[in-house]
């Protein structure tokens, strides 16, 4: 089949293209997948730069969807020619890759397999951040960063949804337009946010989605109401250096969490939750997938370079 590989990390061209790499082993209570597209997560960039180790080699990815081509003993529920999508799965950048059956989405009518592939990694974030790391109530003022970015355009939508005034930062003009077009009533560039967040609203936002990191960290803090909740999940700029806990005190009883998605989907339960809410609002609609940009397989190096130079807008996608 064919694959990315990494067999030492580093930069870009640590992501090998092969056309013969072995299919992968269907194990009892797996799926087997024809892959009709993997998602590019900044997960990938961290695992191939070996921020988050894995042992090597490995085939990078942890996100797609695509038709289900054969079914490993134990499972019940699923057929061949289903159209199925999932996230949080190793292997996920290649033509072919096993599923646990516990991880498998059935993806319903209305939603393409090319868009289940594009919505499901971050779109179960943005819905566990929304939903459950900070219920989005409405009325409530929401700071979203990077909001012309894959989760950024998610995150946004969805607390709109809830029915929050959405208060986003981006870096360019183009971006903001399409935060704008996404739903965010004020869209402003870094440089200096904390200030005009609370120009805006007064007293400072309920809660911050913060992706970004090291760059954003402070200012986010500064531009909490008291009793705000920072929800730091992720670090596009860098990792955050350590915190004194006292600028929680000193900026008003703040709450910090560092969130990760694989506590949000614990159970099948929850992880069905979401998903079904998620796709639901995609078939009927709600909540429109901006899919940027597609790379053959072959060109994932491409596709991480421009993800990690802020090239990129929305989802990216590689098509085996
Ligand atoms: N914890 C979780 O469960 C979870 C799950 C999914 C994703 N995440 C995190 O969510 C964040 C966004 O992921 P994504 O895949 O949706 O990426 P993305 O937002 O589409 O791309 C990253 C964006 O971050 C902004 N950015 C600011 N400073 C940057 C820098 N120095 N280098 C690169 N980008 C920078 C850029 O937007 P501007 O140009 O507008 O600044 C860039 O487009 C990542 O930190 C990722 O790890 C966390």
């Amino acid at each position: 089949m064919r694959a990315i590989v990494i067999s030492a990390t580093g930069g870009p061209e640590a992501l090998t293209y092969t056309d013969d790499h072995p299919d992968p082993e269907v194990n009892p209570g797996d799926v087997l997948v024809d892959v009709a597209a993997s998602g590019v997560n900044f997960i990938d960039v961290y695992h191939r730069m070996g921020r988050y180790p894995l042992s090597l080699p490995f085939v990078p990815g942890e996100e797609g969807a695509g038709t289900v081509a054969a079914v490993g003993e134990d499972v019940r529920g699923v057929a061949v020619g289903d159209t199925v999508a999932w996230s949080s799965v190793p292997g996920s950048y290649a033509s072919r890759t096993a599923v646990p059956a516990s991880k498998l989405l059935a993806v319903p009518e209305g939603v393409t397999a090319e868009v289940a592939a594009a919505v499901t990694l971050q779109g179960l974030t943005a819905h566990y951040l929304t939903h459950s790391t900070y219920e989005v109530k409405a009325g409530d003022d929401v700071l979203v960063h990077a909001a012309a970015g894959g989760m950024g355009l998610l995150l946004t939508q969805i607390a709109k949804l809830r029915g929050a005034r959405v208060i986003g930062t981006v870096s360019t003009e183009e971006k903001e337009i399409l935060a704008r077009q996404a739903g965010a009533d004020e869209v402003f560039r870094y440089q200096g946010f904390a200030d005009a967040v609370r120009d805006l609203t007064g007293s400072g936002v309920h809660v911050v989605y913060d992706g970004v990191g090291a760059a954003t960290f402070d200012e986010s803090v500064a531009s909490l109401r008291p009793r705000g909740m920072m929800a730091l999940y992720g670090q596009a700029s860098g990792p955050v250096p350590p915190v004194d806990p006292q600028i929680l005190a000193r900026n008003g009883s703040l709450f910090l969490t560092r969130p990760t998605l694989g506590s949000y989907i614990a159970t099948r339960d929850e992880l069905v939750w979401r998903a079904s809410d998620l796709y639901g609002w995609v078939a009927s609609g709600q909540l429109r997938v901006h899919i940027s940009e597609r790379y053959p397989l072959a060109e994932a190096a491409r596709a991480h370079e421009n993800l990690e130079a802020r090239r990129t807008t929305g989802k990216v996608l590689l098509i085996p």
